[in-house]
């Protein structure tokens, strides 16, 4: 009987593991995402920028601003999130960095993303 005990344990945790809150930081831009952006990619995609220092970033893509991160808020999971991100171009985010910024976004900032899209078409 006793040999089952740390089987039932291990179920326990397993239960536990699942119910994990995926978005347990309360990220925000405030608290969270301007900063990361600024530090990391405002350096070229940014609107206070002249195109000559932009070093090739699209004139489209800025992140200066909340709504430049909502317009471009899936192009920057898929770059900047990735393990092996492709933005920034040369790497420099943390995996920590990289792992709260995927949180911030698919907690937070794509259903705002998603809002703001039909405010505006409407
Ligand atoms: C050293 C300059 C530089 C920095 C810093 C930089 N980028 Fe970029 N970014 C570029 C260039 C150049 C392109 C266009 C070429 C490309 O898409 O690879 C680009 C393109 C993009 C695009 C458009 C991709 C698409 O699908 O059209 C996004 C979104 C983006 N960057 C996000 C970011 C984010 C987020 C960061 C910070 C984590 C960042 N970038 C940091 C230079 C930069």
């Amino acid at each position: 009987m006793n040999r089952l005990l740390p089987i039932a344990g291990l179920l326990v945790a397993a239960c536990a593991a699942d119910e994990v809150d995926p978005c347990p930081n309360d990220l925000t831009y405030d608290n969270f995402g301007r900063g990361l952006v600024e530090q990391y990619c405002t350096g070229c995609h940014s609107t206070n920028i002249p195109s000559s220092q932009r070093n090739d970033a699209p004139e489209v893509v800025n992140l200066d601003s909340y709504v430049g991160v909502l317009e471009w808020v899936l192009e920057i999971h898929e770059e900047a999130t990735p393990d092996v991100p492709t933005m920034p171009p040369g790497g420099g985010t943390t995996q920590v960095e990289r792992d709260l910024l995927a949180e911030w976004i698919e907690c937070t900032v794509i259903d705002e993303a998603r809002r703001y899209g039909q405010e505006r078409e409407q």
